[in-house]
């Protein structure tokens, strides 16, 4: 007997291998792997103008790439810059920034819309559609015109009609991007949980971090084309794959400095490195240190093992954050510390030092 497959090929939501893209000779996407098993929720995340969408129309069928493959559901659709299938054979689910509801047609008919374009008959999809409008906790307005709701209301309508046919894969640009800090906030966990609640899988396109970690299991940072680390949004902080990966998180402060034996030597002071923990990153030579925030306590600065001068105190509302500075020269290294209490600028203060969160990268010298 035939060894059974352990899965079948649409256990592979997306498989986006070597993706490039130039515009006029310049590239703007670089050799980009992704992969999605079905009911993945990856966020895209990194800064305006790094390529994000440009990878999203790509996946979407919007825009061909330059090279490599896009499978979805196991299906090629798109392979070098020829003949790639076209975003309505793709079927996948939309939403972006600017809502895109159809002006003309009622909420309830343009949830229905993507049924309509498979050919489900109008009892059929007009009962699926109400359903999806109830899951977006907006069964109460079906009847209503897009143009007579609040942003935060048309955005779920376009959640609504992007998940109504089950796509294969949901697709989202900066969905958030025109709606006030609260509803952002609330929308984004509603959105996390209907994608669950629904098994769907999902690309989220943001620049901020705090949408991509409340939405995302697993986050891709991009950083100029490239992708530059898919992690957990936890190890994305205890092990940022490279320094710019570090600066762009703002984990803490990233210190340019020298390894020396065992010691971090910096302007205006230095650390102890712990033992063993940063294997060939440690040879002597400059380097970047990742002093995280979350890894700096102020301390008595009679034991403490680094002393250092507030410049700033910041208040965050549920604490403060320290602003130091290492040495008393202008070149001095600065590093950022939480703090229960505020502080005066110019004051001394010492500082404890979790050194089993550092990170150290080998610099150009
Ligand atoms: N159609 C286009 N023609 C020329 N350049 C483009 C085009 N689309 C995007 N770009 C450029 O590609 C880069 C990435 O853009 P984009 O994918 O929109 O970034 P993001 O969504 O991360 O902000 C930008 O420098 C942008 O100007
Ligand atoms: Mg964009």
């Amino acid at each position: 007997m035939r060894d059974l497959p352990t899965h079948t090929v649409t256990d592979v939501a997306l498989e986006a291998v070597g993706i490039g893209r130039s515009f006029d000779g310049k590239a703007v996407l670089e050799g980009v792997d992704l992969t999605l098993a079905a009911g993945d929720v990856v966020a895209l995340l990194g800064p305006s103008g790094c390529g994000k969408t440009t990878f999203l129309r790509i996946v979407a069928g919007l825009l061909p790439p330059s090279a490599g493959r896009i499978a979805i559901g196991g299906r090629i659709v798109a392979e070098g810059a020829e003949a790639a299938a076209p975003p309505e054979a793709r079927g996948l689910g939309m939403v972006f920034q600017d809502y895109a509801l159809w002006p003309h047609l009622s909420v309830i008919d343009n949830v229905a819309f993507p049924l309509r374009m498979r050919g489900m008959p109008r009892a059929a999809r007009r009962a699926r559609a109400q359903a999806a409008l109830e899951q977006v906790a907006l069964g109460h307005l079906a009847a209503r015109w897009p143009g007579t709701l609040s942003g935060g209301q048309q955005q779920r309508v376009a959640l609504a009609r992007a998940v109504v046919a089950e796509p294969p894969l949901v697709l989202f640009d900066e969905p958030l991007s025109n709606l006030d800090r609260e509803l952002r906030e609330s929308l984004a966990v509603e959105i996390g949980a209907l994608l669950r609640r629904l098994g769907l899988s999902a690309i989220y396109v943001t620049h901020d971090q705090a949408e991509a970690f409340t939405i995302a299991d697993r986050v891709a940072v991009m950083l100029d084309g490239r992708l530059a680390q898919i992690d957990a949004p936890e190890a994305l902080f205890a092990r940022p794959a490279t320094v710019e990966v570090a600066r762009f998180l703002n984990i803490g402060a990233v210190l340019a400095g020298r390894v020396e034996g065992a010691r971090f030597r910096l302007p205006g002071g230095d650390i102890a490195l712990p033992a063993g923990a940063l294997p060939a990153a440690a040879a002597s030579g400059p380097a970047h240190l990742l002093v995280p925030r979350t890894a700096v306590r102020p301390a008595d600065p009679g034991g403490a093992e680094l002393r250092a001068r507030v410049i700033r105190c910041q208040f965050q509302g549920d604490r403060y954050l320290l602003h130091l500075a290492l040495g008393a020269g202008d070149d001095s290294a600065h590093l950022v510390c939480p703090a229960d209490r505020p502080a005066r600028p110019g004051e001394a203060i010492g500082l404890a030092l979790n050194r089993d969160r550092l990170c150290l990268w080998p610099a150009a010298a």
